[in-house]
């Protein structure tokens, strides 16, 4: 793998990720990790990411310096290029200037990692610490106004380094540089594409599993649906897949999974309507995380009762159910491995999540992959665009998105405001520039209007489109007026009692995505 070395960046998995995009594989490693840790993974280069420390402050974290003579090219980025500048001998110090956001930066020599380059291009920059001389036997190929050396090179040893972030989109050239130190400097080719990752998962499936059964949870969502298509795969019928309808879900979801999924899989499912189980438990309930614990447990309740019955089923043929799949992604890896004691934002529950008490070996097809990746190898499967291309959404449902009590009638309205907006959306042909539209019902709330000459007294519905790389943070959407228009007029039409559409316009932070 690339070796993506975390120095405690915002933005080391991006780096991970847009290292995939490059097609080739890549692994994010703690800076803690020992070199000897990390040569042991045999890396094809490796990439020292961001983060908030000063190299010159006492404990700052680095990097065992023997790295930079591992024979292994490494390119620097940010505070990763400053640590490669100090332990080489390079002079780093405060900044005349610190530089944050877009910044011109002046390309003195297009070689290497700039090769080609326009003399003067966009980089976006964060920092307040600048290498102000290059190491010995180094290159300096750009400045900007706070940083006398901004990118360097010495291709000899096959180190690279530059300070702004060609990681994130608001570096337009910021790909070409990652794909040019990957495949120009570092020698490697681009083979990390979704039928390679097929094939080779399919082998480790059945290496794994042999003549046993497997179970799998399906939600509805990418992950899950991707997880179990990748298992069937491997392993045909010994897969069965338990899929709970709570009653908060999207307007023909359910269906898409009892029908479209199965229809496209061929996968033995069992389906459980347990709708009124879950409204009966929520009636009254208008608190989120009361909500969020009700709608947690009963899910697992549910799902724990129709497992044992696939259990039970196949005790009866003498087979027995070993395997549990589940569609974790790599990021929630990571985060978990951060272990860094997170604030408790949230109380995320994953939908088929693993009862306590039940043992089974877990089998995470996905668990190396990002969502992206994931998306690709559902398109590979065969998979429905509508599935692949789900948005992401909550496993508490629609029922997060009432604000206040939730009930049928509730449901019901919310269902249908939510299914014209993303109508619309994708008659606009917005749906993969949105990260997600949730669509809220302030059921609380009562405003005055008129309609057809009458006072109406009725609810908002407040839509939340938000663009983002990964839910961490997000932007909300600038979507066309015409096409917000054509959403409020059909919702404040065709949903009874809703006589207003407001646009959430904030930002993640401040606001989460969902309000609730
Ligand atoms: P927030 O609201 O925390 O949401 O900004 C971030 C992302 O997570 C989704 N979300 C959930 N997903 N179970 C899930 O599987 C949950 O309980 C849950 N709550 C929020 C949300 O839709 C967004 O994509």
């Amino acid at each position: 793998p690339v070796l993506v070395v975390d120095f405690g960046a915002q933005y080391a998995q991006l780096i991970a990720r847009r290292v995939r995009e490059a097609g080739v594989y890549s692994e994010l490693v703690p800076h803690s990790m020992s070199l000897d840790q990390m040569l042991a993974k045999d890396p094809k280069a490796v990439i020292l990411s961001g983060g908030p420390a000063s190299v010159y402050v006492d404990g700052a974290p680095t990097i065992d310096k023997r790295v930079f003579e591992a024979g292994v090219p490494v390119l620097g980025i940010c505070y990763g290029f400053q640590v490669m500048a100090h332990e080489l001998g390079g002079e780093v110090d405060k900044a005349a200037l610190g530089e944050y956001g877009k910044t011109e930066a002046f390309i003195d020599s297009a070689k290497g990692i700039l090769q080609d380059s326009p003399a003067q291009q966009d980089v976006w920059m964060s920092h307040g610490v600048a290498v102000n001389r290059a190491p010995d036997g180094f290159e300096v190929l750009a400045h900007t106004e706070g940083a006398p050396v901004a990118a360097m090179q010495d291709p000899s040893r096959g180190l690279y380094g530059v300070q702004w972030h060609p990681e994130v989109t608001n570096t337009p050239l910021g790909q070409d540089l990652i794909d040019r130190f990957l495949h120009q400097c570092a020698g490697l080719p681009s083979d990390w594409n979704a039928s390679g990752i097929i094939e080779q998962q399919v082998e480790e499936i059945r290496r794994t599993v042999g003549d046993d059964q497997v179970i799998c949870g399906l939600s509805g969502g990418v992950d899950s649906a991707v997880a179990a298509a990748l298992v069937h795969r491997a392993v045909g019928d010994q897969l069965t897949c338990v899929f709970v309808d709570h009653g908060l879900l999207r307007k023909g979801e359910a269906e898409q999974v009892k029908h479209d999924f199965v229809a496209a899989t061929g996968i033995k499912l069992i389906a459980v309507d347990a709708s009124q189980d879950f409204l009966s438990a929520l009636k009254g309930v208008s608190e989120p995380e009361r909500k969020r614990k009700i709608i947690g447990e009963k899910f697992i309740r549910t799902f724990e009762k129709a497992q044992r019955q696939v259990i039970e089923e196949a005790g009866k043929t003498g087979k027995e159910v070993k395997f549990l799949v589940q569609g974790t992604l790599y990021p929630d890896v990571v985060e978990s491995g951060g272990g860094d004691g997170a604030a408790n934002i949230k109380s995320h529950h994953n939908v088929g999540g693993l009862p306590k008490d039940v043992k089974f070996k877990l089998i995470e097809p996905l668990r190396t992959l990002f969502k992206d990746e994931v998306r690709a190898i559902g398109t590979e499967l065969g998979l429905p665009d509508q599935i692949v291309w789900r948005q992401p959404f909550p496993g508490p449902g629609l029922g997060i998105r009432i604000i206040g009590e939730i009930t049928r009638e509730r449901l019901e309205t919310l269902r249908e405001a939510d299914a014209i907006a993303r109508e619309e959306l994708s008659r606009a042909g917005l749906d993969r520039q949105i990260w997600q539209c949730p669509v809220v019902l302030l059921a609380n709330v009562h405003s005055v209007g008129v309609q057809g000459d009458e006072r109406t007294y009725g609810s908002p519905i407040v839509l939340r489109p938000v663009s983002s790389e990964d839910a961490m943070t997000a932007d909300w959407t600038r979507l066309p007026y015409d096409v917000l228009a054509t959403i409020s007029t059909r919702i404040t039409n065709e949903c009874p009692g809703i006589n207003r559409v407001v646009l959430d316009c904030t930002s993640k932070p401040p606001a989460t995505i969902e309000w609730e």
